[in-house]
């Protein structure tokens, strides 16, 4: 199959096709969400705890992410890939211009993806300016968990306005994506509407340009209580390969997240 691009994405958003992303750590998950046409595959740093089996994404390191980004690339054919950057690799844009140098380089990344808001506008632009394609993910910052608490919602109240505001700045920064993580619906819609790059979301309604799961959630495989957003493909389907094709159906046509999966 062709190969997805950047551009690619961007007609998608424009034709009002929805994008379906998952993430991967492995080349068989990568292979097999290549097959059910998956868009774009995350190598999340959800690895820490999915794959790792810590409680945070904090413990990850550069060097697991290029290496799980390097057998995930193995196993793809046609969907875009898009690797995240760890805890605190990114914390100068000279840090981050140089691990974006290895996930592209040596792990194959097509883009990079990286927590914050109105802080990251340099370093957005530094990368964009450079030929790093970068994907913004603001809302839910997992890697601000000891600095927050835990986690919740994003962007209640006078918050909204702070956000909004964020992705209009990161976008005019140079991101060519933007992630936005567990915002009520009404904020996913606004955002999505005044972007001019794709929104993917994650318990963000049903608005954005694209969804994103973990693919273990999307097996039934995460133990414990499991977020809103999540819905267990498995239910129903024979096999791996049909519970992805299902889960690129529904966000295809629209029917996932449904409103028992977003916030209000
Ligand atoms: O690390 C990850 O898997 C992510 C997605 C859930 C958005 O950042
Ligand atoms: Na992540």
């Amino acid at each position: 199959a062709k190969p997805v691009t950047i551009s690619d994405l961007a007609r998608m958003k424009a034709e009002g096709e929805k994008i379906a992303c998952l993430t991967a750590y492995d080349a068989s998950f990568a292979a097999l969400e290549d097959r059910a046409g998956v868009d774009v595959v995350l190598v999340g740093d959800s690895l820490g705890m999915v794959v790792q089996g810590a409680s945070t994404t904090v413990p990850v390191t550069v060097d697991d992410m290029v290496y799980h980004s390097r057998i995930t690339a193995a196993g793809l054919d046609r969907a875009f890939l898009m690797t995240d950057l760890p805890f605190l690799s990114y914390a100068t844009k000279h840090d981050a211009l140089e691990t974006s140098r290895r996930l592209m380089g040596e792990g194959g990344a097509q883009m990079v993806k990286f927590e914050g808001g109105e802080i990251q506008a340099n370093t957005i632009e530094h990368l964009s300016m450079r030929g790093v394609p970068v994907c913004a993910h603001i809302g839910l910052q997992p890697q601000l968990v000891h600095k927050m608490g835990g986690f919740k919602v994003q962007g209640r109240g006078d918050a909204a306005e702070t956000m909004i505001r964020d992705a209009k700045l990161l976008e005019e920064s140079g991101a060519d994506m933007i992630l936005l993580e567990c915002v009520p619906s009404a904020l996913g819609a606004e955002i999505t509407a005044n972007a001019n790059v794709p929104v993917i979301g994650i318990g963000a309604g049903p608005d954005t340009d694209g969804q994103i799961l973990v693919i273990y959630d999307i097996l039934g495989l995460s133990p414990g209580r499991k977020p809103r957003f999540v819905k267990n493909y498995m239910d129903g389907a024979g096999t791996l390969d049909e519970a992805a094709t299902n889960y690129v159906a529904e966000v295809k046509n629209g029917s996932y997240p449904g409103a028992e999966h977003a916030f209000s």
